[in-house]
């Protein structure tokens, strides 16, 4: 199997990579090698390394500057990750996708269904949240 991994150089990334089973040929590549939002590049690594499956761990994480720098937030949680989507529709590769618990209030004192609603309270849970809307219906259409 051929995995490629997004934002290898994050903590989650880096313990994809480092777990990684035997057998696997890992394409793991850091926001230096490849920014997610650089839609013609990301196109031409899919289309090069013809993943089976695409782990995207690459994402805006700093909380606390969310607020101020809204657009790239959003570029980099939501949009970019729409493209991902059809990108790797398109070379028939699934995406793995990890958002944040942010996205719901954590006021709930029993599991979490994915089908509960979401109340995001900030602005990298904001940019997060319709993602995986934006990512099912990417991957409906191609
Ligand atoms: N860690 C956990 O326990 C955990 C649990 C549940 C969900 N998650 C989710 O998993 C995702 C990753 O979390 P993390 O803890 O690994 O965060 P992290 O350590 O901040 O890693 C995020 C990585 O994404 C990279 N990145 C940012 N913008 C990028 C871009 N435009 N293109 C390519 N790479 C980009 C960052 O690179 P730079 O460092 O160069 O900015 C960084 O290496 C997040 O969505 C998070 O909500 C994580």
């Amino acid at each position: 199997m051929r995995a490629m991994i997004l934002g290898a150089g994050g903590m989650l990334g880096h313990d994809l990579v480092s777990s990684a089973p035997e057998g696997v040929e890992l394409h793991a590549l850091t926001r230096a090698e490849l920014d997610i939002t650089d839609t013609a590049s990301l196109a031409a690594r899919v289309s090069d390394e013809k993943p089976d499956v695409i782990l995207n761990t690459a994402a805006y994480t700093a909380v606390d500057r969310a607020e101020a720098e809204r657009d790239l937030c959003f570029r980099v949680n939501a949009e970019a990750v729409g493209e991902l989507v059809r990108i790797a529709a398109r070379a028939r590769a699934r995406v793995v996708h990890f958002s944040t618990d942010y996205v719901f209030n954590g006021r709930r004192a029993s599991p979490t269904r994915r089908t509960i609603r979401r109340i995001p309270s900030t602005r990298m849970a904001r940019a997060s949240s319709p993602v995986s809307r934006r990512s099912g219906r990417a991957a409906r259409t191609g």
